[in-house]
This record gives C-alpha cells, sequence and structure tokens, in this order.
C-alpha cells in the first residue's frame, strides 16, 4: 500500500508530496514539529504533544496554520489513510515559504504544515526491550559548530529578526566569555583604537567567511597592520571603526553597536578603502 502524506491542504501519495525550495523548514530548520505513538489506531498523549507544539511555535513566534480541531482530524485522517494501527503520526510546522532571508518574511506567509505516518511493528521494541540497549556519552554540542556551513539556522534566524526589529542591520553575538564571535550571517570587524584591524580568529567559534578571506588579501597588500584575535563590544565602543563581511554586503561600515556610536559615528576610510578595494582582489569566474 502506497503512503499518504498531508501538505498544506492536500493529502498526497507519498512519492508526489513535496513543498517548496523557498520553504524556511528547508532552508534555515525554521519550523517546529511532533511525532505522537500511535496504539490500536488511537493517538497517545495526543494533547500533551500539541500542548508543546503550541509552546514551540510560541517560542518561535510562528502562527498556528489551522485550529486544533482541524489539526486533530488530519493527524486521524493520516492516520487512518496509511492504515496504521501501531506505529508513529509525524507533523511539522515551518515559517512557511518565502524569498531567502534570515529575518522573517514581511509581510508574514502562511505557515506550511505537513503530517505524516508510518507503522512500527511494536514487536521490534518489545524485542529491545527484553534484552536492554547500550548508550555511550558524548559532549552536549548542539549546536557548537558554527564553522560548519551549516542549514541549522534557527539561531542565526532569531537573532537577525531581533537586530531588526531593534532598527538594526545585524546582531553580533557574544560568546560566554564576552567576546564577540560574528553576526548572524557575516563576520565582524573593528579598526581598534591603536589601528589596528581585528577580527576573530577562524577557529570552530566562526564561519570563515571567503570574504574575510579575501579582505585580509587586500589589507596585506596595502600593508595595513592586522591581528585575527577575539575582542568585546567595549573594544568595539572604542575603537577607530567597525564593519562587518559577507558575499552580499562585502565590508559594509558599522556605526553603531547597541545604540552607542563607533567612532565619529559615520563610515571611517579604512572600511571604505576596503570596499572598493575589494572587486579588484576578488577572483571572478
Ligand atoms: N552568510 N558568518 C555567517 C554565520 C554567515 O552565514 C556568513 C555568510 C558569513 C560570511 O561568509 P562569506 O563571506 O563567505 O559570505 C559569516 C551568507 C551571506 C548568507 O547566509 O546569506
Amino acid at each position: 500500500m502506497s503512503r499518504v502524506a498531508y501538505v498544506n491542504g492536500r493529502y498526497l501519495p507519498l512519492a508526489h508530496a513535496g513543498v517548496s525550495i523557498l520553504d524556511r523548514a528547508f532552508v534555515f530548520g525554521d519550523g517546529v514539529y511532533e511525532v505522537c505513538l500511535v496504539r490500536d489506531g488511537a493517538l497517545i498523549d495526543e494533547a500533551r504533544h500539541l500542548a508543546r507544539l503550541n509552546g514551540s511555535l510560541k517560542a518561535l513566534r510562528i502562527a498556528a496554520p489551522i485550529g486544533e480541531a482541524a489539526l486533530r482530524r488530519i493527524l486521524r485522517e493520516v492516520v487512518a489513510r496509511n492504515r496504521v494501527s501501531d506505529g508513529l503520526v509525524y507533523l511539522q510546522i515551518s515559517r512557511g515559504a518565502a524569498r531567502r532571508d534570515h529575518g522573517f518574511p514581511s509581510p508574514a506567509v502562511t505557515p506550511g504544515l505537513v503530517v505524516t505516518a508510518k507503522s512500527l511493528d511494536p514487536r521490534l521494541g518489545d524485542a529491545n526491550a527484553e534484552r536492554g540497549v547500550a548508550v555511550i556519552t558524548l559532549p552536549d554540542e548542539r549546536w557548537a559548530h558554527p564553522h560548519v556551513k551549516s542549514l541549522q539556522l534557527l539561531p542565526n534566524v532569531l537573532a537577525k529578526q531581533a537586530a531588526r526589529e531593534a532598527g538594526a542591520f545585524e546582531a553580533w553575538l557574544v560568546d560566554d566569555r564576552g567576546f564577540i564571535t560574528e553576526g548572524s550571517s557575516t563576520n565582524a570587524w573593528i579598526v581598534a583604537a591603536d589601528g589596528v584591524l581585528a577580527t576573530r580568529q577562524a577557529d570552530r567559534s566562526i564561519l570563515r567567511g571567503v570574504t574575510r578571506m579575501t579582505l585580509i588579501d587586500v589589507l596585506a597588500a596595502k600593508g595595513l597592520r592586522f591581528e585575527e584575535r577575539p575582542f568585546t563590544r567595549e573594544e568595539a565602543w572604542g575603537a577607530r571603526e567597525a564593519f562587518l563581511s559577507s558575499a552580499t554586503t562585502i565590508a559594509m561600515p558599522v556605526v553603531a553597536l547597541d545604540g552607542r556610536p563607533i567612532g565619529d559615528g559615520r563610515p571611517g576610510p579604512v572600511t571604505t578603502a576596503l570596499r572598493r578595494e575589494f572587486p579588484a582582489a576578488a577572483v571572478r569566474s
């Protein structure tokens, strides 16, 4: 029997079920989900799963795409259409499909809803339970790999949105020792009070920006003094200039941080020169 999925208002054969490639769950991991056990055709602890779902939606400020009664009906319909007696029903809600941009779509788009169900033989679990299972320990690193250009971008999405709502272009993220790591989608730089440029070392704590690398070439060619080191918010306030970098922003002057001006509150000469000279240093192909 072929399986059936509910996708944004339609029941479709699983093989033909799909969402937009612009769906923010696909692009950013910007969504929430629940998995509910099915036993003898009944949903187990459904109310608690739906309560947690509502909490997750609230936390991410995603509107519920449909009312709870309608959602309950769909969960049952998907279980029935897939003839699941023992198994699970899976549901996910994304912020919806929109042109790629870390901040929330404005105006908001309709959230996406996908529901699937599958059978699982309860005897498999019971066989494991008879033997018991083994476990290993690992450091909790969820998600401690910002150096990987991963699609797991939900914290970045929330940071960019917070920046927008504060009337800012970007949010600079601060580590547990008070040092700035990088922006939600850009690298962070200062021209320190002593005139030496600084950007955080490209260890596991930041994404090694390609623009960052090319800008390092530019400043080396110009004979500018430069260090790869962490800097704090206080140091940035006292810096001559600050800027951010990425493929789409190149070198973008930062003139205020948390509402306080940097330098004289205007784009500085070093940043302006780096921005101007970037195209000649970048490789065109
Ligand atoms: N962002 N840091 C983060 C977290 C980024 O997502 C990016 C790029 C950068 C700068 O990398 P590069 O110079 O290679 O663009 C730093 C892209 C532009 C984005 O997600 O839209």
